[in-house]
């Protein structure tokens, strides 16, 4: 990581907290690893991110609707999933410092040293060495791979370390009074499979007809081992994620369709094509038959935001083995090969599935500015977050010019008509210039000064955040001004 974007991330990690986006967990009791509240303005970003996704997917698209699952399910659920069995990371312990780490973190972490240190083919040696026995899932041989190149424990600098161990990465409780193991429930590791398993309560209900989608908002819950790099790696998240339902035979099809489409709705947000990529998956999940992660470089890499899977029929059909429950849909649709209907199957699946939190940090790391103002004597310069005027926090700031005659009043008068439609802000403290640059920092796009010729004639000041420029303009037309910049 070059000093600049090292000094970006903690510059946006720091601007998050003192502006009110992102605090650390139960920070009085100094914190609670891996996991992060929203503050005010960045709940009100997260919102209006989830509007976005949410209108593109659900609103946007007569075949898609929108469901709310619940967080517990039947325990069952996740041993048809794989997830008791499979959804695991390997762990080794440190036997002088108790400390327990990823095996292959360890072991990407030493290939970037050497990546660093110029020992390129050693690098690329270590990589393939591990990449083959993940696939392998040869956990004495990822030891053996530690031993060999000398990974000493960061903590305690020793080597001793124990063998590999699967660790599963679902959190588990007791539902009910009786703490025994018959009782023990999971936090849901992914949304997704709330809506397989509501696949044809929605089907029927809305008489959806194939091909068709539901799509979901809600939080996730994962043991992680190795909490890294701020909101990208939580225990606690937030995923935004759609299954879109397909004939067999035609998932492929749907699959490049909606690789495309996901990569547009990121690219609508204004944000620089070259900063995403696409990341092809050549060791593939059992369910998979194909998937690509979308990629945005983040200051320390090019860093996974959302995956596109074809999960085949692998979810349904395990969940019909395990409740013995019919799956299936009957697709009246005539086959033209056979000129009968395609008549019952299971259909098959084609995941979205983008990390809020990421895409969170994403959109903070692509907005925040320090911008030197050009005046090399003073040295002024600001912060700004020049967000999307749409998933801006705060669309307007009202300003009084001074606290007396009668500005307060008529400031509030034109708030009052605004703010059913708009979320604003209202401040008189301080000089006008040092209100700017608090709205600069939380990135709201238009900031309103009520002056003495407001009583005259209803005209404001309104101030763009992003070029500074200033306008006089007609009360009655802020309306208008503000709603074309920020309706959706
Ligand atoms: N249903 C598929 C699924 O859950 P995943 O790749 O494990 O796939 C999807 O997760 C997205 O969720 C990731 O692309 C990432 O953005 C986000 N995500 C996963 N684990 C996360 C974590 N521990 N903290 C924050 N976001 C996470």
């Amino acid at each position: 990581m070059s000093t600049s974007s090292d000094d970006l991330f903690k510059n946006v990690i720091s601007h998050a907290k003192e502006y009110g986006f992102v605090f650390p967990s139960s920070e009085i009791y100094d914190g609670l690893s891996a996991v992060y509240d929203y503050g005010q303005y960045g709940a009100e970003l997260k919102n209006n991110l989830k509007t976005y996704w949410w209108k593109s997917m659900v609103q946007m698209n007569e075949n898609i609707v929108g469901i709310d699952s619940a967080i517990f399910m039947h325990p069952k659920i996740w041993k048809a999933s794989g997830h008791v069995d499979g959804f695991s990371d390997p762990m080794i312990d440190n036997k002088d410092s108790k400390k327990r780490y990823r095996a292959d973190q360890l072991l990407e972490d030493k290939i970037e040293r050497y990546g660093k240190d110029g020992k390129t083919a050693k690098a690329e040696r270590l990589q393939a060495d591990m990449e083959q026995a993940l696939k392998d899932e040869n956990l004495p041989r990822l030891r053996e791979l530690i031993v060999e190149h000398e990974i000493a424990c960061p903590v305690s600098g020793t080597r001793n370390w124990t063998e590999v161990r699967q660790f599963n990465l679902m959190f588990s409780t007791q539902m009910g009074a009786v703490a025994d193991d018959s009782d023990v429930v999971y936090l849901r590791p992914e949304t997704a499979q709330g809506i397989f398993v509501n696949y044809l309560n929605v089907q029927k209900s809305g008489r959806m007809k194939i091909p068709f989608g539901i799509a979901q908002i809600g939080k996730a819950f994962r043991n992680e081992v190795i909490a890294r790099q701020f909101i990208i790696r939580m225990r606690e998240f937030e995923q935004m994620e759609m299954q879109f339902f397909v004939r067999p035979g035609t998932q492929m099809e749907w699959f490049e369709y909606w690789k495309e489409t996901r990569l547009k709705w990121h690219l609508a947000l204004g944000t620089d094509a070259a900063k995403y990529r696409y990341h092809e998956h050549t060791k593939l999940a059992h369910y998979a038959d194909a998937a690509f992660d979308i990629e945005f470089e983040f200051p320390f890499g090019f860093k996974e935001v959302e995956g596109i899977h074809s999960r085949t029929d692998f979810d349904l059909s395990q969940h019909q083995k395990f409740s013995n429950k019919k799956l299936q849909y009957f697709d009246p649709e005539v086959d033209p090969k056979t000129n009968k209907p395609y008549g019952n199957y299971v259909p098959f699946v084609i995941e979205t599935s983008i990390g809020l939190d990421r895409m969170f940090l994403l959109t903070m790391i692509n907005a925040f500015e320090e911008e030197a103002l050009g005046n090399e004597e003073t040295q002024d310069s600001r912060t700004v977050l020049r967000l999307h005027p749409c998933l801006a926090p705060i669309k307007a700031a009202i300003f009084p010019l001074t606290k007396k005659d009668g500005l307060p009043e008529k400031a509030r008068e034109i708030m009052d008509k605004l703010k059913i439609d708009y979320n604003l802000v209202y401040e008189e403290k301080d000089a006008i210039g040092k209100r700017y640059r608090r709205q600069d920092a939380i990135g709201t796009p238009f900031c309103i000064t009520v002056d003495h010729q407001t009583l005259e004639d209803n005209t404001v000041t309104i101030r763009y955040r992003d070029t500074m420029a200033q306008e006089r303009v007609d009360a009655g037309e802020l309306n208008k001004i503000i709603g074309g910049l920020v309706s959706w």
